[in-house]
């Protein structure tokens, strides 16, 4: 298999085509040794460059700080949520602007999603250059140079989604897409409550969505509604009261656009927060859920179901730190600080590794770990992995995952969407 992903490695051997060929010689020294070597951040390198394995590598031989995935957490978040979608019966178009990486995307269409919503056109063309279909384009495409590079890549995936919600807009699409000779699928873009982005859900909805059946050039597919406020609000109960209160008008529309004969096949929505109270609600047809795969502190503390934790979906996303100055028997000081979380949460990350540490900001390049109730002896040059606050802007800050099983790193995919060009 080969290790570093999201890249052109179509011409490298595999692990077994290398052996039988002999070409394992010419790097004897990394790939004879034991697992229980060392390895140098140069030799990780040079394996990855040339596309070969990576086995034998462990957390203790990567660089601080960098982003771990834990595969097997992962895996279960991904079978769970397939899982849930099947039984409710409604389909699923998981967010990228979470991961921004179609490695991750490529194992969520493995598991029977339709494709991806993404959130910015940088994020669609990586995704596409990548072989994701099925993309979804959950921001509006306002000025040239997006409605130029959407309908661009709408040409090369016609299944590619935009969502509308001005006729200004609709009619900027509906003439680029006519200079390209395309049909644009399209969704009404229908706002519950955030006054981000959207139109008020009711007859103001509706007309749009026959202004945008006129125009010959634009495909209405349904409507695309979002309630980005529901999706933490702490209490099971509470979350469901907020979510159905606010998506009701916006389902209410859809409905009103069936009822008219308008093509309304899909009405997506839905959060990581509000999956197993949206995918009941009349009318949905697909959750857009995005944090579910990773998950973060901001999750954890919403609550769930079953009590205070929300704990539907594990912990796939850690930042790994190591210990770099030690002392003084209370604290110690990682190399993970401003720059290494996303910082837009009141809160930050918690440790997960070694149980019993609280960390705290330490300025840009350093955090303070409290050792009072550390499960053991912590000291220089230990690794300490931590749960980010809010995973999307997380992600955002580094450019590749280190895959792990345990404590053995297993590949490493490259964040392919981050950036912004
Ligand atoms: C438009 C849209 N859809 C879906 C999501 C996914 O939400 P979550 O990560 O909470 O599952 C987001 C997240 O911000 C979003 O902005």
């Amino acid at each position: 298999m080969i290790n570093i992903q999201g890249v052109n490695l179509q011409m490298r051997p595999s692990r077994r085509d290398w052996l039988r060929t002999g070409m394992h010689a010419l790097a004897a020294p990394m790939i004879m040794t034991s697992n229980a070597r060392a390895y140098s951040v140069d030799e990780i390198e040079e394996r990855l460059a040339r596309g070969s394995e990576i086995e034998g590598v462990t957390k203790q031989d990567l660089p601080t700080p960098s982003l771990l995935l834990d595969l097997d957490a992962f895996e279960a978040n991904l079978g769970r949520m397939s899982e849930h979608a099947k039984t409710a019966g409604v389909d699923l178009r998981p967010h990228a602007k979470t991961h921004k990486c179609s490695e991750v995307a490529r194992r969520q269409v493995g598991r029977g999603a339709l494709g991806v919503c993404v959130a910015t056109i940088r994020e669609a063309e990586a995704m596409a250059a990548a072989g994701i279909g099925g993309l979804l384009l959950t921001s509006e495409a306002v000025g040239p140079n997006k409605i130029h590079r959407l309908v661009r890549l709408a040409r090369q995936q016609p299944d590619t989604m935009a969502v509308i919600d001005h006729p200004d807009n609709a009619a900027e699409l509906d003439e680029a897409a006519g200079a390209a000779k395309i049909r644009l699928d399209a969704l009404v873009d229908i706002d519950p409550l955030g006054r981000r982005t959207g139109i008020p859900p009711g007859p103001a909805a509706v007309q749009l969505a026959e202004t945008i059946d006129r125009l010959a050039n634009l495909r209405l597919r349904g409507v695309h509604g979002y309630c980005g406020a529901s999706s933490h609000v702490k209490g099971f109960q509470a979350r469901k009261e907020h979510s159905e209160r606010y998506m009701g008008p916006v389902l209410d529309s859809f409905a009103a656009m069936r009822r008219k004969g308008l093509p309304a096949e899909i009405m997506s929505g839905a959060s990581t927060g509000t999956y197993n109270i949206d995918s009941a609600l009349e009318g949905m047809t697909e959750l857009q859920v995005g944090s579910y795969a990773l998950m973060d502190v901001d999750y954890r503390i919403i609550g769930g179901r079953g009590g205070e934790v929300y704990d539907d979906f594990h912990n796939a996303l850690h930042v790994l730190a190591t210990v770099v100055s030690k002392n003084h028997d209370d604290i110690a000081t990682v190399d993970a600080g401003l720059k290494a979380f996303a910082t837009d949460r009141e809160f930050g990350p918690e440790v997960a590794r070694p149980a019993g540490l609280t960390y705290a900001f330490r300025g840009d390049e350093h955090g303070a770990l409290t050792l009072a109730d550390a499960e053991r002896e912590i000291v220089l040059g230990d690794k300490i992995e931590l749960v980010v606050p809010h995973c999307d802007p997380n992600v955002n800050l580094y450019d590749r995952m280190y895959c792990v099983r345990g404590d053995s790193v297993q590949q490493v995919w490259k964040v392919d969407a981050r950036g912004h060009i």
